[in-house]
């Protein structure tokens, strides 16, 4: 009989992972630091919201292929492969703080095992970190690098469906148990290094903040010059050299990833004193990027000071309730700094620190009890909302679309000015009919 896999640290990747694996016929136990976690993990209420997430999970556990502990030397008994998926937050300095990796090697290291087990780190660190740690690992097992790509609200299925399979170690052998999990899924495997696998991690993540970074230029320009960006980036994307994913303009990247692995890349390069350019200019625009809302907003209605404004979206994209480094936030309170107030509607956030004043709402045509709409999250539902439902309710008849998502045409048609990224501003129906009565 197979012997079981551990994970360690039920985060996004821990869980994706456990549920992936457990999908494959694998028997997972699971530990987390947090016993609160271990405990409604235990009961079948997953860490965060995932479409199917609950279901797979009380599936798995109620059939036994899925166990929760709140002790490491207990999650580990009888398994022959850990999984590390602790967390990597990042310091002052844009340095990953890797001291949850080392402390779970370290009280690994204290373990007996039932056999030489193999370790696999899977939490993201910068190149040169499991080089580094190896030395604490080798003395009692086998130490693999094997980076995860999976997007929040998909992370599942991106972990059933990986593009590549991606292991460093020091030698290809080492890597072969851990290889062997995935073997079903007939995936491309690329068996190379540790610092490599670390570099394809941070490099991948940071090429698609950037080309996100790009598109957000290409965009700004279209708005300088007064043209729409949807033909100019959809005409580049045909361009398989180019591809349109990744190619959408809006407020910028946000989420606890893209900034993260970007500002880890830079300290790396800083630190061995080679080119970060390129690292750099992605950050500095995508620092900027969220201004461009605001710039909107203030060239419609004037001043911010004492406007009531209405936000549709606060999750940092659609698809997850996840709110942390979502640059919606990082907009709302610039504008309360400004001195707006603002109404709040996310379709999957409940509960959310707001600047003083302002406030969450259940609907979304609630939020619109205001003088101008923003849109901050590109929730597809937000499409569908009939603009003469809300029109009448704002009173500057204003909506800045951060994102790009809702159709320029059906809001002017509601007697809305309209203005998106890299979409310049639409005259509203009533400016249209004043302009023809001329
Ligand atoms: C990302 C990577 O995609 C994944 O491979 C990695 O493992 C973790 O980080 P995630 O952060 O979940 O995943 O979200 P993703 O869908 O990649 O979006 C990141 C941010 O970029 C969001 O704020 C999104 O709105 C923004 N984005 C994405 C754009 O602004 N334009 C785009 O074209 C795509």
């Amino acid at each position: 009989m197979n012997r079981p896999i551990c994970i360690i640290g039920t985060g996004y990747v821990g869980m994706a992972c456990m549920i992936g694996l457990a999908e494959l016929g694998w028997t997972v136990h699971g530990y987390d630091i947090s016993t609160d976690r271990i405990e409604r993990l235990r009961h079948g209420q997953p860490p965060y919201r995932e479409q199917g997430l609950q279901e797979a999970l009380r599936h798995h556990v109620a059939h036994g292929r899925m166990h929760f502990f709140d002790s490491v030397a207990e999650a580990v008994r009888d398994t022959e492969i850990a999984i590390v998926a602790v967390g990597t937050p990042s310091h002052e300095d844009g340095s990953a703080d890797v001291r949850a990796l080392e402390c779970v090697l370290a009280e690994l290291s204290t373990i007996r095992f039932a056999s030489w087990p193999t370790i696999v780190v899977r939490s993201t660190v910068p190149p040169g970190t499991c080089d580094r740690l190896a030395p604490l690992v080798e003395r009692w097992g086998d130490l693999v690098y094997a980076p995860e790509f999976l997007r929040e609200g998909s992370a599942v299925h991106d972990f059933l469906k990986p593009d590549r399979i991606i292991v460093g170690s020091r030698r290809p052998l080492i890597a072969v148990p851990y290889v062997r999990l995935f073997e079903a899924l007939q995936k491309p495997v690329v068996f190379t290094s540790l610092c490599n696998a670390e570099l394809v991690k941070g490099c991948s993540n940071a090429f698609l903040a950037m080309k996100i970074t790009y598109a957000n230029e290409v965009a700004n320009l279209c708005d300088a010059l007064g043209t729409h960006y949807d033909d100019v980036l959809r005409g580049m994307g045909y361009d398989p050299r180019i591809g349109s994913d990744f190619l959408r303009p809006g407020i910028g990247f946000g989420g606890p990833c893209f900034e993260k692995d970007v500002k880890s890349m830079r300290h790396t390069a800083i630190q061995l004193e080679t080119s970060r350019e390129l690292f750099s200019a992605t950050l500095r625009v995508n620092e900027r990027q969220p201004m461009r809302v605001i710039e909107a907003l203030c060239a419609e209605i004037g001043s911010i000071e004492g406007a009531a404004i209405g936000v549709w979206g606060l999750a940092f994209k659609a698809g997850t309730d996840d709110i942390r480094h979502s640059l919606a936030v990082r907009i709302i309170e610039e504008l309360a700094e400004r001195g707006a107030v603002m109404t709040v509607y996310d379709p999957a956030v409940y509960v959310a620190p707001l600047p003083p004043g302002s406030r969450l709402v259940r609907s979304a045509v609630e939020a619109t009890d205001a003088d101008a709409l923003v849109v901050l999250t590109d929730w597809p539902e937000f499409y569908g909302i009939d603009p003469f439902s809300f029109a009448h309710m704002l009173r500057r008849r204003v909506v800045i679309d951060g994102c790009n998502v809702l159709d320029a045409r059906r809001i002017a048609s509601a007697g809305l000015t309209y203005r998106g990224i890299g979409r310049p501003g639409t005259p509203s129906a009533a400016q249209l009919s004043y302009a023809s009565a001329l």
